[in-house]
């Protein structure tokens, strides 16, 4: 297996592991990583943390040899596969967090867009280099990168295929922190930790407005806000919460 998924305290973590080849994502990866997030899942896990095997990358993108001579059909099977994968993860209802610690180009890249939060080390060397192998993005890049960093970013990122440094993806929010402390694991568990102990409901509500919103107009998108503030109300969670204020105690939520 080249992808391991193992468990620490309730946070789960997937490891990459092809380190010859810079983590590259064969479509073998691809499917073992399918795999994994369905076990993810099925888990009483509460965060994800996703690292890169190795000190040089994180995810050197999608396995070159295998893109060589496809079908066009094939092709678009080989993109459909990875946009898939990665719109699971992103729809995971646990936050997730990738630890890009060295190379993180093209569908490396793509990965880490597709998690709730990302995190870089000083050695991190991001971007989505396609243009310069004459294709373009396809595991859904260009469709997260401006969602992020703006159109205009974007495009000059896609369309130059240069790579950012992590002080620069910071400033531009393709990051969310630099942390240089310890394992890629310790890092990702570091930045979960303050989450942890809320409530996974009032969690995954949160991030959906915010996600969802940001596919709509603001008319939609505050009613986005009010339906889900509405549910998150009614949460035995949020009664556990309202209380816990009042009677001056650390809030017991139960996930819901
Ligand atoms: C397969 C890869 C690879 C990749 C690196 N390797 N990237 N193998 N697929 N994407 C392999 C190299 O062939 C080499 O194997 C080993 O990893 C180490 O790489 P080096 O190039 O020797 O290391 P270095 O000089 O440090 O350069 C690192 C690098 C460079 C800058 C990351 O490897 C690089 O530019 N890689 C390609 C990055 C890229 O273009 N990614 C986007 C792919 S397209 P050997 O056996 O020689 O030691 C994509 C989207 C596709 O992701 C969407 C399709 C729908």
């Amino acid at each position: 297996m080249t992808v391991s998924l193992t468990f620490v305290d309730q946070i789960a973590h997937i490891n990459l592991s092809r380190p010859k080849a810079l983590n590259a994502l064969s479509f073998q990866i691809l499917s073992e990583f399918r795999d994994v997030l369905v076990q993810v899942e099925e888990s009483e896990a509460r965060a994800l943390v996703i690292t890169g095997e190795g000190d040089k990358a994180f995810c050197a993108g999608a396995d070159i040899p295998e893109l060589i001579g496809r079908p066009l059909m094939r092709e678009l099977e080989g993109a459909q596969l990875g946009q898939e994968v990665f719109q699971a993860l992103a729809q995971l209802k646990i936050p997730s967090v990738a630890v890009i610690h060295g190379y993180a180009f093209g569908g490396g890249l793509e990965l880490a867009l597709a998690c709730t939060f990302r995190v870089a080390t000083d050695h991190a060397r991001m971007g989505l280099p396609e243009v310069k192998l004459g294709l373009i993005p396809g595991y859904g890049g260009t469709q997260r990168l401006p969602r992020l960093v703006g159109e205009g970013r974007a495009l000059e990122l896609v369309m130059s295929g240069r790579t950012v440094y992590a002080e620069e993806g910071e400033r531009i929010g393709l990051v969310n922190k630099i942390d240089n402390e310890g394992s890629p694991l310790e890092i990702g568990m570091r930045f979960l930790q303050p989450m942890l102990k809320h409530s996974l409901c009032a969690l995954y509500f949160a991030r959906e407005a915010v996600q969802r919103g940001m596919q709509a107009d603001i008319t939609n998108g505050l009613r986005i806000e009010r339906d889900l503030s509405t549910l998150a109300y009614r949460s035995d969670d949020a009664s556990e919460g309202l209380q816990a204020f009042i009677d001056k105690r650390t809030p017991n939520f139960k996930d819901c």
